[in-house]
């Protein structure tokens, strides 16, 4: 996807400063949730970018990555699974806690989420420093998926991210 898409996410998100914590510059993208046309294009965009047959199935990251992941599942006729935060499944789950931006953080997947040799394709709102990423990627391997794409609407390069999923390819489309 190219710089008008990038353009596009970048006029839907609002910057709070000090949010959820004093010193931390929150990106806010329900700006862009909100906006018929660029939620549209932005998924629409996501598909055509991995291909409508390239992915048997989408996982979203709680919650905001929810947004996106059942938007991007329905566009390409497949399902979504939940990735989801600590003590929230009903039934037996694989579970990773990691390290976040601001605190700490535990994740966990049913362990039945996938069926063997599926093409999963993560998708989340933002990549700051990884840790919910990699949490999620090593997750859905655990749980039997085969990870086929990752990819966030917004991506703090600053963060290191992307170094920390290598060699795993991170695509985002839109790097601040
Ligand atoms: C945010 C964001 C990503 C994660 C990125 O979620 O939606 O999932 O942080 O941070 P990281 O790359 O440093 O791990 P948050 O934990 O705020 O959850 P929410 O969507 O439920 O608000």
């Amino acid at each position: 996807l190219g710089p008008e898409t990038a353009r596009l996410v970048a006029s839907r998100v609002l910057d709070v400063p000090d949010f959820p914590q004093p010193g931390v510059l929150f990106k806010d993208l329900m700006p862009l949730f909100a906006d018929a046309k660029v939620f549209r294009d932005v998924v629409d965009g996501i598909v055509a970018y991995h291909g409508r047959d390239g992915f048997d199935v989408v996982v979203g990251i709680e919650a905001r990555g929810f947004v996106v992941a059942a938007a991007v599942a329905y566009a390409a006729g497949v399902g979504v699974v939940p990735v989801r935060k600590a003590g929230k499944l009903p039934r037996p789950a694989h579970s990773i806690s990691y390290a976040l931006e601001y605190g700490e953080a535990t994740l966990e997947v049913h362990e039945d989420a996938f069926t063997a040799g599926h093409r999963v394709l993560v998708v989340d709102d933002v990549l700051a420093t990884g840790g919910t990423a990699e949490a999620t990627l090593d997750l859905v391997e655990r749980a039997g998926g085969t990870v086929s794409g990752f990819t966030v609407l917004l991506e703090l390069g600053f963060l290191g991210g992307r170094e920390r999923l290598a060699p795993r390819p991170v695509h985002a489309l839109l790097t601040v």
